[in-house]
């Protein structure tokens, strides 16, 4: 983390769990558990039926709303989709874009991605992209020119301003739900490149402004270490975001 030049930031992706009801009792007892954690913004990204009842439920508070997913186009016929500016209408302000799941299991490429971060920026919502190698790509010592790439496509026409309200995960899909965490100097040596592909583009200021998560089996015991790097600005947390125990000791790792 380096708060001198931008925010710290902890998301819960709830991914496909909790109801509404369940999720404004989650938000509720959160709430308490991470009072005068002012140096860490803490974020729940719900699923779309339970973003009212989370923003109806962080009101007063310093949490913030995201949503797990957007459609790229103003409106339209595209049945079961969800606009950028329907979400930002009700107070949304974060979305994430690019999760491995969505590029996996819904055909999302990186340029589809692309579309999705302008139609975010232009709706004023915050994207959280998601850019992460599979254990293959690891393995055959591609994870630069995949992350490289996924950055690439993603962010064309991407202008600086918005760069700067553009957050990135980088999430390794070896890690999402296996229980295995990339180590501390993993995370850092591709959060690192992430952050000198952003210099590359758009300069050492903007670079310096965008925080960086990591994401993949971060949890309680892990986050501390993984937190200390200098260019890993938080954590985009799945499982271990659906107990309050353990989110808001993340919580409280990063506020440190
Ligand atoms: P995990 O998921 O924390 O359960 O590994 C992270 C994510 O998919 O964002």
């Amino acid at each position: 983390m380096n708060r001198a030049y931008r925010k710290t930031i902890i998301a819960g992706n709830w991914k496909m769990n909790m109801t509404p009801a369940e999720g404004r009792a989650f938000i509720t007892a959160l709430r308490p558990l991470i009072q005068r954690t002012k140096w860490c913004e803490t974020v729940v990204c719900v699923p779309f039926v339970d973003l009212s009842n989370a923003m109806k439920a962080v009101r007063g508070c310093r949490i913030s709303v995201g949503a797990q997913n957007v459609h790229y186009e103003k409106s339209g016929a595209f049945t079961g989709e969800v606009s950028a500016d329907m979400l930002a209408s009700i107070g949304v302000k974060y979305v994430i874009i690019g999760h491995s799941e969505r590029r996996q299991y819904y055909n999302e490429t990186n340029e589809s991605v692309n579309k999705k971060i302008l139609a975010a920026h232009a709706a004023g919502l915050r994207p959280i992209l998601c850019v992460g190698e599979s254990l293959q790509e690891r393995e055959a010592d591609v994870t630069k020119e995949i992350i490289t790439t996924q950055l690439k496509i993603a962010l064309a026409n991407v202008d600086a301003a918005s760069m700067k309200r553009t957050v990135i995960a980088y999430e390794p899909i070896w890690a999402i739900g296996t229980g295995k965490t990339a180590t501390a100097d993993q995370a850092e040596e591709v959060c690192n490149m992430i952050r000198a592909f952003i210099r590359g583009k758009y300069g050492a200021r903007v670079a310096r402004a965008v925080s960086i998560l990591y994401g993949g089996s971060m949890k309680a015991s892990n986050a501390a270490e993984l937190l200390a790097k200098p260019d890993v600005d938080g954590g985009l947390i799945g499982g271990a975001s659906l107990k309050t125990d353990e989110f808001s000791a993340i919580v409280h790792a990063a506020n440190q």
